[in-house]
Formats: C-alpha cells, sequence, structure tokens
C-alpha cells in the first residue's frame, strides 16, 4: 500500500529490442542493439568462457568461405596509433565444416547468429548462401563485400554500385535468409553503393569494414605485413565510420548497423543518434574481450538516466539536426 502523500512513480521496463530485417519473414529480431563484428569474436564458442554471450543482441561469425582458408602469409597484425592493421586473409574452415560444427552448437543458443560470407566471384556468394538455407542455428546472412571481385580485376565487390548490386541480388535469389550487406569504406561514394545494395535486395546494411593501410618496417626497409597491405580498425577509423553511418541511414530506408571503433558505450550511443538500429563491436573484445557486454550495460545505463524507455527514440536523434 502507498503511503498518504507520496507520488508512486512506475518504472518502466528499458526496451532494447530491434527488428534488424522488417521486410523478411520471420524476420531479425534482436534483444538489444549489439552485436559482435566479424573477424573479432570468433565463432562465438571461443567467448562464451568469459562472460554471459547470450545476453548479445546477435553474434557475427567469422568470414566464411566455400573452402577453408589458410589465410595470409605472417606477420599479419601490426598495432597503429589507436588502431590495429590487420591482413588475416579470411582464414576459416570453410563453409561445409561450419554447417556440421558450429551450427548445431548455435542452434541451441539464444542469441542468433549470423554469419559473415565472402567469395571471389559473385557464384561463390551464391552458393554460400544457398548452402546456409534453412541451417538451423543460422538466422541470417552478412554478405562482405570488401572482397576482390577475380572476374573483374581484383577491384573490390563493394567499391562499385554495379558489382555491390549484382551480390547482393544473387544472394537474395539464393536464400530466404535475412541479408545484411557490409559496406567497405573504400570507395568515393558510400550512399551510392548503399543506395544500389537496398534497391537489390538487402534487408539491413552494415558498414564499415575496415579501412586500407599500411606500416613499413624502417630497419628492414619493407612493409610490415606480409601481404604489404591491410585493413585499419579500432578507434582511429570511428570518426570516419561515423559519418559513413550518418550519411548512408540518411539516405536509405533499411536499417542501418553501425560499426567501426566502438570501444564504449557513449560512442555505441553515438552510432545509434548517427542512424544506426544496431552497432557492432570489433576491436576493442581484443582488448576487453567483454567490451560488447560493456556496452551493453552502458547503454541501457544511459537510457535509464536521460528516461528513455524505448530505444528507436534513440535512433537517428542527431540525423539533419539544425542547432
Ligand atoms: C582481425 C580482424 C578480422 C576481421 N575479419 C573480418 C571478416 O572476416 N569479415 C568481415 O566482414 N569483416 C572482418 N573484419 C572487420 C570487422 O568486422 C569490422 O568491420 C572492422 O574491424 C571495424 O570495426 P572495429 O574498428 O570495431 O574493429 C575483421 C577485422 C579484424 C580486426
Amino acid at each position: 500500500m502507498q503511503a498518504p502523500g507520496l507520488t508512486y512513480r512506475k518504472e518502466l521496463a528499458t526496451n532494447l529490442s530491434v527488428q534488424l530485417a522488417p521486410k523478411n519473414k520471420p524476420g531479425l529480431l534482436l534483444a538489444n542493439p549489439v552485436m559482435t563484428a566479424s573477424g573479432t569474436f570468433g565463432y562465438g564458442t571461443e567467448y562464451s568462457h568469459l562472460f554471459d554471450i547470450q545476453k548479445l543482441g546477435a553474434i557475427v561469425c567469422k568470414g566464411t568461405t566455400l573452402e577453408p582458408r589458410d589465410g595470409n602469409p605472417q606477420p599479419r597484425l601490426a598495432e597503429t596509433a589507436c588502431g590495429l592493421l590487420n591482413s588475416i586473409g579470411l582464414q576459416n574452415i570453410g563453409v561445409e565444416a561450419l554447417i556440421r560444427q558450429k551450427a548445431p552448437v548455435w542452434a541451441s543458443w539464444r542469441v542468433p547468429v549470423i554469419v559473415n560470407i565472402a567469395g571471389e566471384t559473385i557464384n561463390d556468394y551464391a552458393q554460400l548462401a544457398s548452402q546456409l538455407d534453412g541451417v538451423a542455428g543460422v538466422s541470417a546472412i552478412e554478405v562482405n563485400i570488401s572482397c576482390p571481385n577475380v572476374k573483374a580485376g581484383g577491384a573490390e565487390f563493394g567499391a562499385n554500385p554495379k558489382s555491390a548490386a549484382e551480390v547482393t541480388a544473387a544472394v537474395k535469389k539464393a536464400t530466404s535468409l535475412p541479408i545484411l550487406v557490409k559496406l567497405t569504406p573504400n570507395t568515393s561514394d558510400i550512399a551510392e553503393i548503399a543506395m544500389a545494395v537496398a534497391e537489390a535486395g538487402a534487408d539491413a546494411i552494415s558498414l564499415i569494414n575496415t579501412l586500407k593501410g599500411m606500416a613499413i618496417d624502417i630497419t628492414q626497409r619493407r612493409p610490415l605485413l606480409g601481404n604489404i597491405t591491410g585493413g585499419l580498425s579500432g578507434p582511429a577509423i570511428k570518426p570516419v565510420a561515423l559519418h559513413m553511418v550518418y550519411e548512408v541511414a540518411g539516405v536509405v530506408k533499411l536499417p542501418v548497423i553501425g560499426c567501426g571503433g566502438i570501444t564504449t558505450a557513449s560512442d555505441a550511443i553515438e552510432f545509434i543518434m548517427a542512424g544506426a538500429s544496431a552497432i557492432q563491436v570489433g576491436t576493442a573484445s581484443f582488448t576487453n574481450p567483454r567490451a560488447p557486454l560493456d556496452v551493453l550495460e552502458g547503454i541501457e545505463q544511459f537510457m535509464k538516466k536521460e528516461g528513455i524507455n524505448n530505444l528507436t527514440d534513440l535512433i537517428g536523434a542527431a540525423q539533419h539536426k539544425i542547432y
């Protein structure tokens, strides 16, 4: 019973859930917006003893190809100021082993798992999508279009709107799973690519992948990475990623997933306010394996402090604001 004179304020539960594939049936409903970024969280199993990974919104697994791959020559990692250069080269177990060994484990999890796919030809992507269609434990596909198109002289699929749209359409045709298309920042007009993949049938767009970069060993007088170039990630790329998310969210009507240097909850909230419906934590997991959970808890605290009950009220809050 309430004491006379005291006003009773009901605590409303914070709703962090988000639908990332509203046009797909059954869709891709996440309990919260915090995902892991491909290639930085293995197959999820590697982290399950460190914290309760089932609390996350979704797990995106390592980039997966048709055949197993050993990856690029060593050295494959180099630290930079506020960032990391990697040239792992899509080392992975291949789609068949993934379906046999990993998917049955994921099928028993509450957290949805999204399989990130990579190929050298449009046909590779289509075949991967068709093999994953209907596999228990796989909730969606993330299409990494930062890979070189071998039949077109090695330019990244995602560097031009035509090839980006072709890959998207081929994957869409091959599967009924929700499709997230992951954009490369290594292009002159990312908004144009985003519009092309939206038109070609993407359910959601994730961005950004790593920025092309390199480092030189000055004593050896040669490139530090065995592959000469690599992909830059971590806090160093956050302002670039944030701007690209802001730009893309302003032109497409699909859910956008922000990624690039997110280390703290306030980084994540910036991306959400720029228009991201969900975010991915990548390189931050290498220094703090609990980073995705810390980010989630921080978002929840922020919403409580600000009196926001629904995450959707924050999405795009900073889009086109006039000060
Ligand atoms: C070691 C490493 C491996 C990665 N592997 C993949 C991959 O297989 N597929 C993919 O789409 N992105 C891959 N990425 C890119 C990340 O998923 C993410 O887009 C990028 O690192 C930016 O986010 P971050 O700054 O939070 O790491 C990889 C990144 C790193 C650092």
